[in-house]
């Protein structure tokens, strides 16, 4: 590529990844513990700042934990203008993806953080927004018995999603993990019945009307993989 256009090119990238991307991880790096508790604290005020900005002209808010390479939240954000998205991704490369498919798209109401979603949660979220909606769409299962500590939904999790939801907000539960959905999943939310009301006739479901795939679940399905939806809603 020519020198000039390889100039421009990255210039555009940076631009556009500063428009899509709000970086959590900045935080990190070389300093003592209190150099990285203020790095840590800075990020976050920053983040807050860009939301509130970002959000200041919507009535509704959506997010999508573990948003991957964004295909179900940038289509979404295309189909409803009047709702601002945002997704949480600790994978960086993911984060650019879904950056470059909004920016091709010039897509306005979404946006990803780089971070970890418990972080983001606990430390950002909480006390400063509330959601209409919330995805988590095929979680990491760590599979092997020696990981299953660092399943994201647990019992402190779906409490953690209940304070960031708004009255009657909904939380969708996405799985091909049949262990997970059915030992984990499904037990932890039916035991948070004084949180969440199930809105199915049963635990979960294998079918849900007009549900966006997501990439994970398109893979998934061509392998033959059932799927467990469970859809609850804030009591
Ligand atoms: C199996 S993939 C599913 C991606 C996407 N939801 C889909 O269905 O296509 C799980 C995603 O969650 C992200 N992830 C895992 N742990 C996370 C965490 N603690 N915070 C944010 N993202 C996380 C991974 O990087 C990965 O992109």
């Amino acid at each position: 590529m020519h020198e000039e256009n390889k100039i421009r090119n990255e210039k555009l990238d940076n631009q556009i990844i500063d428009k899509y991307i709000l970086n959590m991880s900045s935080a990190f790096g070389a300093g003592d513990i209190t150099d990285i508790q203020n790095k840590i604290k800075k990020s976050e005020e920053n983040i807050k700042t860009n939301i509130n900005e970002y959000t200041k002209n919507y009535n509704k808010i959506e997010l999508e934990i573990g948003c991957g390479y964004g295909k179900f939240l940038v289509e979404h954000a295309i189909e409803r203008e009047d709702v601002y998205f945002i997704g949480i991704e600790s994978n960086y490369k993911a984060c650019k993806k879904l950056a470059s498919k909004a920016s091709k798209r010039n897509v306005e109401n979404i946006c990803v953080i780089f971070g970890d979603a418990q972080h983001i949660i606990r430390d950002v979220f909480y006390k400063n927004y509330l959601f209409d909606t919330v995805y988590i769409n095929f979680p990491d299962p760590w599979p092997k018995k020696r990981h299953n500590h660092r399943r994201i939904v647990s019992m402190e999790f779906i409490n953690n999603i209940h304070k960031i939801l708004k009255d009657n907000g909904l939380l969708y539960v996405v799985s091909d993990y049949e262990e997970y959905a059915k030992e984990v999943m499904s037990p932890n939310l039916e035991a948070s019945s004084s949180l969440f009301k199930n809105t199915l006739e049963s635990p979960w479901t294998h079918h849900l009307e007009n549900y966006k795939q997501t990439l994970y679940e398109i893979k998934m399905r061509e392998l033959g993989k059932e799927i467990y939806y469970m859809v609850y809603q804030k009591c």
